[in-house]
């Protein structure tokens, strides 16, 4: 063999049996092959098992497929490039011309755009609902055939809490499909509800690290069968080499969400005793309006710590800017903290009923709560506090 053709088919190394990596290896290949074509024409037929094509499926990206499945409390799940992929690829996936789907103005401001602007497009119709308002969701499914409730737990930005329970009770009675972004919750919360199919960022806590995109679907298996082929036709798959780093993430996903959400307890009682502070919205105080639901539904109270401040907009912007260790930076669940503010966050599409039901003020601020000390935290929290207070004080 020439080394021009050895270069391309070098010496294989395969393991002995009994001889095992600790670390899976990263299958960075994008084909596979089998011995005949017999046995290619068998695995296309669905007769034989294997992998062919990375599009539809890699070792690397099954192995974290089959480990959140197990973590969410489902048999499957499909990986996809972001969170945003996985949303679109099950909208798309799920429904068809004529179809109904219910979101809420509380929903992620980009799945709220998928529904709204792209499924209606394809002939896809919405209602837009509050989160709060059990009644206007029984009326609306009374009313329409509905295909998907589209919902999270907690809500962005102000952490509200949906009622699990009776949501996919209502959705489930009337013949609808449940689907929970959780991103928030992480992939240990509401897997004991019946909510049909979650969807995840695996960008925010899955990674940890905020060096890697990634989604995830998961669903029992009739659903994630239902939707498989569609998603290799749209083709948002997951880099293997990313669902590797995804993997690794996952290693310490339980010690570093413990200790952010440890984190952010102490940080939401302080802000809540601070005089510039109007209103902290952490499911964890006792004071937020859906406290006892919280604690029912969820393990823990997640790591985002939202509050308005008193200054509104102009105290927002010192504050933002007086902050050393949070950056100002989308995205949530990382090991370092960040900060966005109300104009970062506000629904443009929503009108003037729909804005003050999404409840972000000029003067609502998001944390994201990272592993740094806490008392570093809260002295830098401190500081921009005092100098949003301060000033406002002053005009
Ligand atoms: C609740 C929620 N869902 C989905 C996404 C989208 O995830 P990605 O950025 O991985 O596309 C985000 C991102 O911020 C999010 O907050």
């Amino acid at each position: 063999m020439k080394k021009t053709t050895r270069v391309n088919h070098p010496p294989p190394v395969e393991l002995p049996p009994g001889n095992h990596p600790l670390v899976a290896p990263i299958y960075q290949t994008v084909k596979f092959e089998f011995d005949t074509l017999a046995q290619t024409e068998a695995h296309l037929r669905g007769e034989r098992p294997g992998f062919f094509y990375t599009r539809a499926s890699n070792p690397t990206t099954r192995q974290l497929e089959l480990l959140l499945a197990e973590l969410q409390g489902r048999e499957d799940c499909l990986v996809t490039a972001s969170g945003v992929g996985a949303i679109a690829q099950t909208l798309l996936a799920l429904t068809k011309q004529g179809d109904h789907v219910i979101c809420f103005v509380e929903t992620y401001n980009p799945t709220r755009y998928l529904i709204r602007r792209l499924l209606r497009r394809f002939g896809v119709s919405h209602t837009l609902l509050s989160i709060e308002d059990l009644a206007a969701l029984e009326r609306t499914l009374a009313a329409h055939p509905t295909r998907l409730v589209f919902f999270e737990s907690p809500t962005n930005p102000v952490t509200k809490i949906a009622d699990v329970t009776a949501l996919t009770g209502l959705a489930r009675a009337a013949g609808a499909l449940s689907v929970m972004d959780n991103t928030f919750a992480g992939f240990h919360q509401h897997g004991g509800f019946a909510v049909d199919i979650f969807v995840h960022s695996l960008t925010k806590y899955a990674s940890g690290c905020g060096d890697v995109m990634g989604g995830a679907v998961i669903a029992r298996p009739e659903l994630i069968d239902a939707m498989r082929s569609d998603f290799g036709a749209l083709g948002g798959t997951l880099d293997p080499h990313a669902a590797f780093l995804i993997l690794r993430g996952l290693k310490t996903y339980f010690v570093r969400y413990a200790a952010q959400c440890a984190s952010a307890a102490r940080i939401a009682q302080r802000l809540a005793a601070h005089p510039a502070v109007a209103r902290v919205h952490y499911p964890g105080l006792p004071t937020h309006p859906q406290h006892a639901l919280a604690a029912k539904q969820m393990q823990d109270f997640g790591t985002i710590v939202s509050f308005d401040l008193k200054g509104g907009a102009s105290a927002a912007r010192r504050f933002a800017d007086t902050l050393e260790l949070f950056a100002l930076a989308a995205s949530l669940g990382s090991t370092e903290s960040l900060v966005v503010t109300a104009q970062m966050m506000v629904g443009r599409d929503l009108d003037a009923d729909q804005q003050r039901i999404s409840a972000i003020t000029a003067g609502t601020i998001r944390l994201s709560i990272g592993l740094e000390e806490t008392d570093d935290l809260l002295g830098d929290l401190a500081r921009a506090l005092d100098a949003a207070g301060a000033e406002s004080a002053q005009i």
